[in-house]
């Protein structure tokens, strides 16, 4: 059996970095994990260890500080690295745009510069469908043109890419994973996404209505120009983002080319609106969602899902989740964390 490489996942005690630790390991792959746990819990690592039944390296590090970058390059022998580590909240980063490109900016270069200097030749990169803003055709493929970004996380989204594209040339190959809506729970239920303060994002709102921690889910918009007015989006499992980056990672080893940027898309192909999963959620979940409809948030696009023929046939890759089934995860896990379970 050909020998699995040796991983290094930057941010991975986040909520995709740990589920895709999951996945490295359960393909058998070597992993050691970063994280600066800022923005995570411990509890995440320990997590992923009873899931697998599997021990890897974890440690505690912020991908800004170059010591410690450095002492984790001079101290492994590398084959890969995934670099989640990053700031992902819009909002936060329209209020503190510095702190953003200062932070989704600089632990790339920091990583980079590591990379290079022990010849670490393979990345996969956490991006977003946001560098597309509002697409003129949807589905939107990768060729899309990248519109303004609605906001400083999505300009840093598109930055980085842009790096990346540039770089590849001294040697450094690259996939970029433009995410779609990832949502649930590894289905154990033990581990999930840990939201800081008032969620931003649909599903953990949703959930959190429903456990009781929010009064109200306010549906932002109804006057959209959608089948149901709301606005639509491409909701993908998170047990499906983190699989794909295993595909990358073979995908990567596969290549001849010392020189390769490849973006790809990480959506299902289908458009889900704000109204329909909430409905959704209360079928499979049987519990019942205070909502209302309030008025648009600034910023949100109108409707954006992918066309994932690049990613499938690419990666060899397809979502093995349907909507109900990631609803029913993220539940679980949110009664878990709030002890109604
Ligand atoms: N929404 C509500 N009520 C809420 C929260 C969200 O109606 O309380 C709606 C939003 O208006 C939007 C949809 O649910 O129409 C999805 O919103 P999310 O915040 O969950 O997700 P976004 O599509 O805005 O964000 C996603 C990723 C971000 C990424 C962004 C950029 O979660 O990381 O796309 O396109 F930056």
């Amino acid at each position: 059996m050909k020998k699995k490489n040796h991983v290094l996942v930057t941010g991975g005690a986040g909520y995709i970095g740990a589920h895709t630790v999951i996945e490295l390991l359960n393909a058998g792959y070597e992993v050691t994990a970063i994280d600066s746990l800022e923005r995570s819990e411990i509890r995440i690592v320990e997590g992923v260890k009873s899931i697998t039944g599997k021990e890897f390296g974890f440690h505690k590090v912020d991908c800004l500080d170059e010591s410690a970058m450095e002492q984790v390059f001079a101290t492994h022998r590398f084959d890969s690295v995934i670099h989640f580590a990053a700031y992902k909240s819009v909002n936060e980063s329209v209020e503190k745009p510095l702190l953003y490109y200062k932070n989704n900016l600089g632990s790339l270069m920091v990583l980079l510069d590591a990379m290079k200097r022990y010849q670490v030749r393979d990345l996969i990169f956490s991006s977003s469908c946001t560098v597309y803003g509002q697409p003129d055709q949807i589905p939107v493929d990768e060729s899309a043109p990248f519109k303004k970004a609605e906001s400083p996380y999505g300009a840093s989204k598109q930055l980085c890419e842009r790096i990346l594209e540039d770089v590849a040339t001294e040697g450094i190959r690259v996939v970029s994973l433009r995410y779609f809506n990832p949502i649930g729970a590894h289905p154990s239920g033990l581990i999930g996404e840990l939201p800081i303060g008032v969620p931003n994002n649909l599903v953990p709102y949703v959930t959190q209505t429903a456990a009781g921690v929010r009064q109200q889910l306010t549906v932002f918009g109804n006057d959209y120009n959608t089948t149901d007015g709301s606005c639509l989006r491409d909701f993908i499992h998170v047990c499906d983002v983190a699989s794909a980056h295993v595909n990358a990672i073979d995908f990567l080893q596969e290549q001849k080319s010392a020189k390769l940027f490849e973006a790809f898309n990480l959506g299902t192909g289908v458009g889900v609106s704000v109204l329909e999963l909430v409905k959704k959620f209360i079928e499979v979940t049987g519990v019942n969602l205070n909502y209302k409809i309030g008025p648009r948030r600034p910023g949100d696009v109108e409707k954006v899902y992918a066309d994932p023929k690049k990613v499938m046939n690419g990666l060899k890759w397809k979502a093995k989740y349907d909507l109900g089934q990631s609803l029913q995860h993220a539940w679980q896990w949110e009664k878990k964390i709030r002890g109604l379970v």
